[in-house]
């Protein structure tokens, strides 16, 4: 069966990590028709704006896509392409799994861990305003029915991969309103759960804990912004931006993309690992029902680590992203 996806090559490193992951998805016969759209400097070329809706109604049609980083102009100009797609499509959850790989030397070991972003709001709702010259107001809106769902996702995840727990990751003894709502509607969502435990931790003291015990976590769900920062500090526990994959998952689409940026300080010199973007695809696999294939995509990027010394600069080698790519193809 031939299945259209759409794909997004992106800024920077991304047409080269995306070039590396259509290669190893080639070589394992899971036959992908390619629908090709432009986001970020390439659609604002194009297009005029960094996020056209061809892209959005090419990712409605597919109800999935494969997506490259795409820069974001610090300061004023266009708002995120990220932002953007997440909310036009309703990709509520943000799924980032972290876990060790045999072969890459860190500071932590038996690190398997799953972070769980709300990434429609919170203060990423894009509502800010001057109030006064000199004053600016930025706004976190919690919803019930947001925070209820991205809730309800997480411990179902637990519950569908077996895992033992979720730690609810918040700020509500500041933000007593708007963490607090976040807070309450786990509370509620986790009593039908009684398998699974469930824990509350302030976002500063699990940002401690997790650079000091990261193999207690489990499954953690949180806000939007304490999930973009938490999720880079948890890639770093692994082996660093290069290797995390992540999802953004809707009840309608799904969009894979990983966990990095574009990278303008590597971009072009053919030497960004590509680790991150053929997981993020073996989990695409896997929501496409490709599930030995994803499993077979894994076990070739876990053996170019565990027994060869093919490596990208930013894990210690000198491999190009291509003697990396042929390497995970060879292993399939
Ligand atoms: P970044 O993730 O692009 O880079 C941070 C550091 O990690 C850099 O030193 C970079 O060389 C390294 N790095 C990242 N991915 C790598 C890879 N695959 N292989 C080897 N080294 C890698 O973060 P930065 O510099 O803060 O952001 C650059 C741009 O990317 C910004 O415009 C930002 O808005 C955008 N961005 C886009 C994302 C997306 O499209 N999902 C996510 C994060 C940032």
């Amino acid at each position: 069966m031939s299945l259209t996806v759409t794909l997004i090559e992106g800024d920077g490193i991304g047409p080269e990590v995306v070039a590396a992951t259509r290669e190893v998805l080639a070589a394992t016969g899971v036959v992908i028709r390619w629908d090709v759209q432009l986001a970020g400097a390439a659609a604002v070329e194009a297009h005029g704006t960094p996020c056209p809706d061809e892209l959005i109604s090419s990712v409605q049609r597919n109800r999935i896509a494969l997506k490259g980083p795409v820069g974001t102009p610090i300061g004023r100009g266009f708002r995120s392409v990220n932002v953007t797609l997440r909310k036009a499509l309703d990709l509520y959850a943000c799924l980032r799994p972290v876990k060790n790989i045999q072969g890459i030397t860190t500071r932590f070991s038996g690190v398997d861990l799953v972070i769980v972003r709300e990434n429609t709001e919170g203060l990423y709702s894009g509502l800010e305003h001057m109030v006064v010259p000199g004053v600016a107001e930025s706004l976190k809106i919690v919803s019930e029915r947001a925070s209820t769902r991205i809730a309800e996702f997480a411990f179902r995840f637990a519950r569908a991969n077996a895992r033992q727990s979720v730690t609810v990751v918040h700020k509500a003894n500041i933000m007593k309103l708007s963490d607090g709502l976040f807070l309450d509607c786990c509370r509620r969502v986790g009593q039908r759960y009684p398998e699974i435990s469930s824990q509350e931790v302030i976002v500063d003291a699990c940002a401690m804990q997790l650079v000091r015990f990261p193999e207690r976590f489990d499954v953690l769900v949180m806000d939007n912004l304490y999930g973009d920062i938490l999720s880079d500090l948890c890639a770093g526990l692994v082996g660093g931006l290069g290797v995390v994959p992540g999802a953004n998952l809707g009840d309608e689409c799904a969009l894979f993309e990983a966990v990095h940026g574009s990278a303008p300080d590597i971009a072009g010199k053919g030497v960004a690992n590509p680790t991150a973007l053929i997981l993020s695809a073996a989990l695409m696999l896997e929501y496409l029902g490709e599930r030995a294939a994803a499993v077979r995509v894994r076990e070739a990027v876990d053996h170019v680590f565990a027994k060869t010394t093919v490596r990208t600069g930013d894990l210690g080698g000198n491999s190009t992203t291509d003697e990396f790519t042929r390497a995970v193809v060879l292993a399939l």
